[in-house]
This record gives C-alpha cells, sequence and structure tokens, in this order.
C-alpha cells in the first residue's frame, strides 16, 4: 500500500514536469545502445542486398554486407546482433540437415563477424525453419512436430553454432527440455562460456508473417504452431515456461512479440528479477513503417516511445529492428 498523498494545492504533481531539467530529474527509465539487439538476415552471394517489401528500411544481406553491418553496430554502441539465414530453398529438407552443417550461411556469418568484429556479440536463433521444408521449427512426422527427435537436432544445431563463434544461442523452437539438452551438450563440450536466451514465452502469433517473408519460410509452412507456440490468451503459462527454462539454464529470457505482450514482460521481470528482453517483431516493425511512411506517425518519436514502453515494463533490452535508427538518434 502507497502512504497516502497530500491533496491539491499542496500537491501539484505538475511542479515536476514544469521544465525539461526538471523533467529529466524525475525520469524513471532511460532507454540507451545497450538495452539494443539488432536482427539481421542473411543471404547468400556476395555485394548483395535485397530488399524485404513487407519491411521497408530492412534488407538480407550478404556475409560481407552483414559484416559491414556489424562494423556499423559496433560503432554505434549497439552490444549485440542477431542473425537469420534466408536459405536456399534447393537446402531445405525433412531432416533439416542443413541446420548443423558447419559452414551454413549462419556459421559463416557468425564466423566471420567474429572475426572482423570480435568484440560485439553475435546471438543466434535455434530452431529449424530456416531449414525445413515444411516450415515448422520441428521435425514433422506423420503431421506431428515431435519434440524429442527436434531436441536431438537442435542440440547439433547448438554446438554448430557454439563452435563457429556465437556468443549467445537463441532456442525459439518452443519444444520440451531443449534448454537443458542443450546446456548439458555445451557443458560437456566445452562451451560452458556460451549464453543462452531462451525464447522462453514465444507466442503462436500473427505478428511474425513479414519475417517469414524475409527468410523465405511464408510459402513453406504447412499448417500454423500452435501445438508449440503459446496461446496468446495465456499469462501465468508464461511465467511456468520461464520458470522450467531458468531451472534447466538458461540465462537470459525473452517474451516475444514485444508490444502486445508487455503485461508479460512486467510479470517475468517483476517475479524472477532476471535478464529480461522482449523481441519487437518484424510485424511490429512493419505497422509502425507503414504508418511513418504515410506520414501518419512522426518516425523518429514513435520509435523511441514503443522502445521506451519495454524500458518501463522491466525489459533489460529489446530485439529491433530498429537498432540502427535509434542507435544514431541516441548518439545525436
Ligand atoms: C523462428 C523465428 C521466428 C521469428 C524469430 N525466430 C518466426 C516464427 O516463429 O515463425 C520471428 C521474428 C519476427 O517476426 O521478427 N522460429
Amino acid at each position: 500500500m502507497r502512504p497516502s498523498q497530500a491533496s491539491f494545492p499542496a500537491l501539484r504533481l505538475r511542479r515536476t514536469r514544469k521544465s525539461a531539467a526538471i523533467r529529466a530529474l524525475c525520469q524513471e527509465n532511460a532507454l540507451s545502445m545497450n538495452d539494443l539487439i539488432w536482427p539481421v538476415f542473411v543471404v547468400d552471394g556476395t555485394n548483395e542486398r535485397q530488399e524485404i517489401a513487407s519491411m521497408p528500411g530492412v534488407e538480407r544481406l550478404s556475409i560481407d554486407q552483414v559484416v559491414k553491418a556489424a562494423k556499423e553496430a559496433h560503432s554505434l554502441g549497439i552490444p549485440a546482433i542477431c542473425i537469420f539465414p534466408s536459405t536456399d530453398p534447393a537446402l531445405k529438407t525433412e531432416c533439416c540437415s542443413e541446420a548443423w552443417s558447419p559452414d551454413n550461411l549462419s556459421n559463416r556469418a557468425i564466423a566471420e563477424i567474429k572475426q572482423a568484429v570480435p568484440e560485439i556479440a553475435v546471438m543466434t536463433d535455434i530452431a529449424l525453419d530456416p531449414y525445413n521444408s515444411n516450415g515448422h521449427d520441428g521435425i514433422v512426422r506423420d503431421g506431428i512436430i515431435v519434440n524429442d527427435e527436434t531436441i536431438d537436432v537442435l542440440v547439433k544445431m547448438a554446438l554448430a553454432q557454439a563452435i563457429a563463434g556465437a556468443d549467445i544461442l537463441g532456442p525459439s523452437d518452443m519444444m520440451d527440455g531443449r534448454i537443458s539438452a542443450i546446456r548439458g551438450a555445451l557443458e560437456s563440450e566445452g562451451h560452458q562460456d556460451i549464453a543462452i536466451l531462451s525464447y522462453s514465452a514465444k507466442y503462436a502469433s500473427a505478428f511474425y508473417g513479414p519475417f517469414r517473408d524475409a527468410v523465405g519460410a511464408s510459402g513453406a509452412l504447412k499448417g500454423d504452431k500452435k501445438t508449440y507456440q503459446m496461446n496468446p490468451a495465456n499469462a501465468d503459462e508464461a511465467m511456468r515456461l520461464i520458470q522450467r527454462d531458468l531451472a534447466e539454464g538458461a540465462d537470459m529470457v525473452m517474451v516475444k512479440p514485444g508490444m502486445p505482450y508487455l503485461d508479460i514482460c512486467s510479470r517475468t521481470k517483476k517475479e524472477f528479477g532476471v535478464p529480461t528482453f522482449a523481441y519487437q517483431v518484424s510485424g511490429e516493425y512493419a505497422m509502425l513503417m507503414a504508418a511513418i511512411q504515410n506520414g501518419w506517425l512522426d518516425g523518429d518519436a514513435v520509435i523511441a516511445e514503443s522502445l521506451m514502453a519495454f524500458r518501463r515494463a522491466g525489459c533489460d533490452g529489446v530485439l529491433t529492428y530498429f537498432a540502427p535508427r535509434i542507435a544514431k538518434m541516441l548518439n545525436g
């Protein structure tokens, strides 16, 4: 319970909003470059930059261009970059073996970034959808996404990423038991210092549409992801998933999507007090950009406000396609 407040006129809450100086003193939360993880899409080729229609301003980049982007991110003060491969459809199979190939697109990108800009943290995504001819995050048998068999290959995928030089692994598949399996394999293979940022509370969301275009998974997906990603109606279940992933060895947790799930971010930080991240996903980016490009919203202001919301909700950081834009703003 709060102590009772003074009442008007002793209480005039506008006093702390009177000038920029006093507003600055009384500001409760702040956004900085340190809060940003920049997701980037990688494609084969050299000197290749492909626009993504549903994500204006975001491009698929060949590895040489991703390395340039990582250098730029580092010079802007962005601490981490997250790699998403747009895999050649010819390499997508039902067994998903490209996922753990040591020189798949993602692993080559990790190695080249770490070589060129060792200071930046490289995060990865662990899920089979970029490599699966079914478009699912797990192995599909007779129409069922099979949990335990998927875990075996996710572990191979995680180890390949660790060997390539990844700093933060991001299991986004939502299978049960994957965090302990990956953590156990990392420990026994000598990768005890690699962090796991688990996509613990990942919802079966309609906001991922543009991302699936970006990685070329839209056409491939058969059915939906509701047997593994969460029901958007649930909140207590998110807390159970987070508790479970932390108990299995996750170092950091994520809520995804972001803005429609700020209540989940807030509960996560309050109930667990652990490093908490939100993913401002492709559909959130697309919505804001559509309005900004129409001149309906003020871009810089609305982007900054959308990101501050995550800080207010208790997030330590945000995965956002706006990372370089907001970092430039913050750098003045
Ligand atoms: C892969 C994955 C997805 C996203 C991140 N990792 C798509 C999905 O689950 O279908 C979405 C990110 C975004 O929309 O920006 N499992």
